[in-house]
């Protein structure tokens, strides 16, 4: 989720030896990239955009494979801290809605730490018996940004639609 311009899903591509299915969604437009299975132009928080990335991952035999979803989202930056701060855990939770959707077994994703950041962290641990807090060694000291890493998803039979966790919106 939020993978423009492509790096973390060449990453991922990588390491799983072109083997696994990796699929970018994010609002920017962006150029093709080698043994990635499909690019998708859309907001994360439109339904519509998910149905894409569903029908999508249909269309490549993924839907029974294991499911891990990778989120970096940043808003666009208004400058004005508090409101970016929000937006972004605002899109971590839309990303742990996604996750919840595809049943992932994994569940990655950037937050900015501040407000609302503990009540995120509460609901990735609903949901994940494994969760850890991650600042990788690129990341700035003095940046609030910092990785979770949530493992072992508790149920793995959830409804797909589970309004609790997925806010999404058309
Ligand atoms: C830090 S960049 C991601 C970098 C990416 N992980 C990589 O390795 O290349 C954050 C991305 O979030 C995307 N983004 C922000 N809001 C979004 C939304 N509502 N839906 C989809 N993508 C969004 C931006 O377009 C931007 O490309």
């Amino acid at each position: 989720m939020c993978g423009a311009p492509g790096g973390f899903s060449q990453i991922a591509r990588d390491k799983t030896n072109k083997k696994g299915h990796v699929f970018l969604v994010d609002i920017a437009r962006i150029k093709s990239i080698p043994d990635i299975k499909e690019i998708i132009k859309g907001d994360i928080t439109k339904i519509s955009t998910i149905i894409l990335l569903q029908e999508s991952m249909k269309k490549h035999g993924s839907l029974d494979k294991e499911v891990i979803v990778l989120a970096d989202c940043s808003p666009n930056i208004s400058g004005n801290w508090i409101t970016d701060q929000a937006r972004q855990i605002w899109l971590s939770e839309v990303a742990l809605g996604i996750s919840n959707f595809f049943l992932a077994e994994k569940f990655v994703t950037k937050v900015f730490q501040g407000e609302f950041y503990l009540e995120l962290l509460q609901k990735i641990r609903e949901i994940y018996n494994q969760v850890k807090i991650h600042k990788p060694e690129t990341s700035r000291k003095r940046s609030s940004e910092t990785y979770v890493i949530a493992k072992e998803r508790k149920n793995k039979e959830l409804p797909l639609f589970n309004k609790k966790f997925l806010i999404l919106e058309d």
